[in-house]
This record gives structure tokens, C-alpha cells and sequence, in this order.
């Protein structure tokens, strides 16, 4: 039967569907940075791309708010890591967590605190101001580095599970993950 939270051996499908879910969405959002960064401003791909940033950065920014409390809920029967490099493995996801609640998280105090406002899904959620709030905007200056790093960060964690878990080590570590 399909264990819907996780145990010591796996993770469940709560948390396989948001570790999976989350990996295709954020790939989306790296394309779509990817073209801003590297297409001209006039270019039709980089404005379809970019068409959806805002949006789905708020989505990710709210799945992983979900996804920060469902690991809480599990925290103590999840599978665990030992050794030094298990120690390096979970400061390596404390690293990822963070970034992927400050990396939106920046950008959405800037809304805020902006003429502009925010809305999601058709929803206002932030009113325009009267005049930006300028410590609302500081943080936000560093939003594309910050991305940056996360997206070095996150190939770490692929490249770690795959060559040091999957073909140095051939650990279970990725099944772990996969659900087998
Ligand atoms: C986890 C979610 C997000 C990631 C990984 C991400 C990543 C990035 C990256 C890497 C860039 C730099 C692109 C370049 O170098 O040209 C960027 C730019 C930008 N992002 Fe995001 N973003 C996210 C969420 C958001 C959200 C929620 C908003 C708005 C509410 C937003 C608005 C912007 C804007 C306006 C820019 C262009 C100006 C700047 O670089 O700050 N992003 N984003």
C-alpha cells in the first residue's frame, strides 16, 4: 500500500510529490531567469519565459512554505543521514531550503512595498503604495545572485545524488527518494 508519510527506509507520497513536483517547477524557473539573463530584451522566447516568473516564483515560494511545515510533521521518522558526510548532506539542505524561501521571499517584500503591488492568480495580494518603501526594496537588489547560488546549490544536490550516492557510493539513498 501507498505510505502516504514518511519512515526511516522512505519518504512518503507527500513528500515525493513535493520534492518531484517542486524539482520540474523550479526548472521552469531557472529556464525562465536563464533567458532574462541571456536572450536580448526584444526576444519572444525570454518574454514567454518570462511571462510566468512572477507567478510561479510566488507558487514555489508557497510550496515550499508547505513543504518546510510537512517536513517538521515528519522530522522525526523521515530517513536520516549519518557520518560527516551525512552532516555535509543536511547543511547542504538546510542551505537549499533557506535560499528557496529568501529568493522569492525578497522579491515578494519588494511588491509590497511597491507602486506596483503584487497580485497572484488574478488575486490582489499587495496593494500599489503611494511611494516605494526603499528597506522593503534593498534586500530584493541581491534576488538574481541569490537565485544563482541556489541554482549552483541545487546542482550540487543532483550531482551528489547521482555520483556520489548513486554510482560511487550505489547507496539506497535516491530510492529513498524515487519511492522503490
Ligand atoms: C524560487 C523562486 C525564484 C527564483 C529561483 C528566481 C530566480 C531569479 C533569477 C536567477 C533572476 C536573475 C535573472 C537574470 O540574471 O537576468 C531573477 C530575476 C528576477 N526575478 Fe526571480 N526568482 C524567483 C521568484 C521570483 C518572484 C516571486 C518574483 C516577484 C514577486 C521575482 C521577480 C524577479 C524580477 C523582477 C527579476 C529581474 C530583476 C532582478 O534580477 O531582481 N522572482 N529571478
Amino acid at each position: 500500500m501507498t505510505q502516504v508519510i514518511d519512515n526511516p527506509h522512505r519518504y512518503g507520497l507527500v513528500s515525493r510529490v513535493l520534492h518531484w513536483g517542486m524539482a520540474i517547477l523550479f526548472a521552469a524557473q531557472f529556464l525562465s531567469a536563464a533567458a532574462h539573463w541571456a536572450l536580448p530584451r526584444e526576444n519572444a522566447l525570454r518574454e514567454t519565459l518570462w511571462s510566468y516568473h512572477i507567478t510561479l516564483g510566488t507558487t514555489l515560494f508557497l510550496l515550499v512554505l508547505i513543504r518546510g511545515v510537512w517536513g517538521l510533521v515528519n522530522l522525526k521518522r523521515r530517513p536520516s543521514h549519518s557520518g560527516p558526510m551525512g552532516t555535509a548532506a543536511s547543511a547542504g539542505q538546510a542551505l537549499i531550503y533557506a535560499l528557496m524561501i529568501i529568493v522569492p521571499g525578497v522579491r515578494i517584500l519588494a511588491s509590497a512595498g511597491s507602486t506596483r503591488g503584487l497580485s497572484y492568480l488574478g488575486l490582489e495580494i499587495f496593494s500599489p503604495q503611494a511611494a516605494e518603501f526603499a528597506w522593503m526594496q534593498a534586500p530584493a537588489e541581491w534576488h538574481g545572485e541569490m537565485g544563482w547560488i541556489l541554482a549552483l546549490v541545487v546542482l550540487g544536490h543532483i550531482l551528489m545524488a547521482l555520483v556520489w550516492h548513486r554510482m560511487i557510493k550505489r547507496d539506497d539513498v535516491l530510492a529513498t527518494m524515487a519511492g522503490r
